[in-house]
C-alpha cells in the first residue's frame, strides 16, 4: 500500500530505473533463479526491475527472501498498464482512496469466473484488467510461479506478499517492499 511516506523510496527507484547498467545488474541477480523464474523476472519493465532489485538488496542475506524479492511483483507483467497509468494508480491510492475503492469494487463485480487467472481474463483489456491485476498481482505472481514448478515456500511468500504478514519472513519482505 502506498502512502506519502514511501514517496522518497519511489523517487529512488525511479532514478535507479534510468541506470544504463540496470539490465546487466538484473541479469547477474537472476543467476540465483531457475531458468523459468529468471525469464519471468527479466521480462518485467525497468521500473519493476529496479524496485525488485532494491527490495532484494535489503534482504540479500536470506536466499529464499532474496528470490521472493526479485519475483514478488512479476504478477504486474499481466497488467498491460503503462507507467503513467501505474503512477495514476499510486496517486489515487495516496490522494483519493475512496474513488479508487469505488473503481476497485466495480472491477471486482465485473470479473467473472472462479480462479484469479480466469477472472482476470474475463475482463476487457485496458484499465479494468489493469486495475484487477494491480489488485491481485501477488496472487497472480504466485500462480505464474506455481506453473513454473517453483518451490512451495517461494510461491507462498510471493503469492501472499500483499496480505497481512503471517510470519517473520513475510514481515521482512513486506517491510522492505513498503519502503520502495
Ligand atoms: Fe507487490
Ligand atoms: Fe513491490
Amino acid at each position: 500500500m502506498n502512502t506519502w511516506r514511501n514517496l522518497p523510496g519511489k523517487a529512488f527507484v525511479t532514478l535507479a530505473s534510468l541506470d544504463p547498467g540496470l539490465r546487466g545488474r538484473a541479469r547477474r541477480a537472476a543467476a540465483g533463479l531457475s531458468p523459468g523464474e529468471a525469464g519471468l523476472f527479466l521480462a518485467m519493465a525497468r521500473y519493476d526491475l529496479a524496485h525488485s532489485l532494491a527490495v532484494a538488496a535489503r534482504v540479500e542475506e536470506d536466499p529464499l527472501l532474496r528470490r521472493a524479492a526479485l519475483l514478488h511483483d512479476t504478477g504486474k507483467l499481466r497488467s498491460e498498464l503503462g507507467l503513467y497509468a501505474r503512477w495514476l494508480y499510486t496517486a489515487l491510492e495516496i490522494t483519493s482512496p475512496s474513488l479508487l475503492g469505488k473503481l476497485e469494487r466495480r472491477v471486482e463485480a465485473d470479473a467473472e469466473g472462479s480462479g484469479v487467472m480466469e477472472r482476470m481474463a474475463s475482463l476487457p483489456r485496458g484499465w479494468r484488467r489493469g486495475l484487477f491485476v494491480q489488485l491481485h498481482h501477488a496472487e497472480i505472481a504466485g500462480r505464474l510461479l506455481e506453473a513454473l514448478g517453483s518451490d512451495d515456500m517461494l510461491v507462498a511468500l510471493v503469492g501472499s506478499h500483499q496480505d497481512e504478514p503471517r510470519d517473520a519472513s513475510a514481515r521482512r519482505l513486506r517491510e522492505a517492499d513498503d519502503r520502495l
